[in-house]
């Protein structure tokens, strides 16, 4: 069971380290934890979360090694900061700035070969959920992966993200065994997860952990998800 917290565009370094410092001394259950700052508090989170099993994730990563790529940060790059992984293809980053499956899949191979483990998310919108397409769209987007040990998926629906409108653990159960029927990895669920449901869904068969955004920033709330997760 893994929880990540994807941070996004919220707390710059010295709000980041207070967080990481405040979080080594706080009960988390028997879960795996994750933090995901944004670059500019990647250094800070690290060094904050020395000698802990809490991990720190970039949000992306290019392809290449180096090279004229204005904005990027590249995987070696995120080894040198001692960074643990990275999230790749999240649905902000394909609705906002154009991310396309291939660029997804560039990325999680280059991510994978230079040792981080990879947190690639899929999900459909809500018109491709209405439109009875959303095993199709997850089927696009996960066509470009391949299983791999430092690979896991997050299934975060469109229209539970920031919205307050959670997938129902039977929905959300239903996503995760289609994903893994396309491929056999550990699938985490993001969308709207609070301390009130994090039980409910991490208790269905299929779910292996959560992404969560909002409920990630606040230290007790992070807390009580990671606690009612490991029960
Ligand atoms: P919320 O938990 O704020 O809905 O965000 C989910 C998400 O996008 C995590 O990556």
């Amino acid at each position: 069971m893994l929880i990540a917290g994807n941070w996004k565009m919220f707390k710059g370094p010295h709000e980041a380290g207070a967080f990481c410092r405040a979080l080594r001394d706080t009960n988390l259950g028997e879960v795996e934890v994750a933090v995901c700052p944004p670059y500019a508090s990647l250094a800070t989170a690290v060094q904050a979360l020395a000698g802990t099993e809490i991990g720190v994730f970039a949000q992306n990563c290019h392809w290449a090694d180096e090279g004229a790529f204005t904005g990027e940060i590249s995987p070696p790059m995120l080894r040198e900061l001692g960074v643990y992984g990275a999230v790749i293809g999240h649905s902000e980053r394909r609705q906002l700035f154009g991310e396309t499956d291939e660029a997804v899949a560039r990325r999680v191979e280059a991510a994978l070969s230079h040792g981080l483990f990879v947190i690639a998310c899929v999900g459909e919108t809500e018109a491709e959920r209405e439109a009875g397409e959303a095993e199709a769209v997850l089927r696009r987007q996960l066509s470009v992966l391949s299983a791999d040990d430092n690979l896991v998926v997050a299934y975060e629906p469109v229209w539970a993200i920031g919205t307050g409108k959670t997938a129902t653990p039977d929905i959300a159960q239903e996503a995760h065994a289609f994903v893994k029927s396309l491929l056999d990895v550990p699938v985490l669920y993001g969308g709207s997860v609070r301390p009130g449901n994090a039980g409910e869904l991490c208790a269905e068969r299929d779910i292996d952990g959560a992404l969560v955004g909002g409920a990630s920033l606040d230290l007790e709330s992070f807390a009580e998800i990671c606690r009612a997760a490991s029960h």
